[in-house]
């Protein structure tokens, strides 16, 4: 008569454990995503000064730049991410990265780029209010 229940418990803890993995392998991810595709250019500490950039004709964003990135919407950097610059009037040489990352993969690349820049005006510019 235990077996059920007993079964139900490891059942429950196995979603809670796979579920809380997940969302911490996501915020990872964004790390290891970000060095993997995006620290060429935009440089392995946001500076916009990645390898790759002095080749380029129009500097990638300089993510550590509070004052630039505060006029950068979450939504804009979306779709720049997703679609590419050329999507946005940017720069074609951003390329678009919807083939290679999933949605939350992206979204979550949106709020570690924003990371970059710690000062706290532009967090409350960029970043949903919290009660
Ligand atoms: C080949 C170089 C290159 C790579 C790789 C690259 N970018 Fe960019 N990115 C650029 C350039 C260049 C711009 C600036 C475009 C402009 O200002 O016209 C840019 C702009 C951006 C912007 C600014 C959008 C805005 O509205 O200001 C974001 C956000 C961004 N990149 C995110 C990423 C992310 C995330 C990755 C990795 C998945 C990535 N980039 C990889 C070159 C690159």
């Amino acid at each position: 008569m235990m077996k059920p229940a007993y079964l139900l418990c490891v059942a429950a803890l196995a979603v809670g454990l796979i579920s809380s993995l997940t969302s911490s392998a996501i915020a990872e991810d964004a790390g290891q995503n970000y060095q993997t595709f995006c620290a060429l250019c935009h440089g392995p500490s946001g500076g916009g000064d990645g390898a790759g950039a002095a080749t380029l004709q129009v500097r990638p964003r300089n993510f550590t730049d509070c004052g630039r990135m505060r006029r950068v919407s979450e939504e804009e950097a979306y779709n720049v991410i997703r679609n590419g610059g050329a999507a946005a009037n940017l720069s074609a040489d951003m390329p678009p990265w919807r083939d290679s990352l999933t949605e939350d993969e992206t979204r979550a690349l949106v709020r570690y780029v924003q990371g970059f820049c710690n000062d706290n005006q532009s967090a409350k510019m960029t970043k949903p209010e919290k009660p």
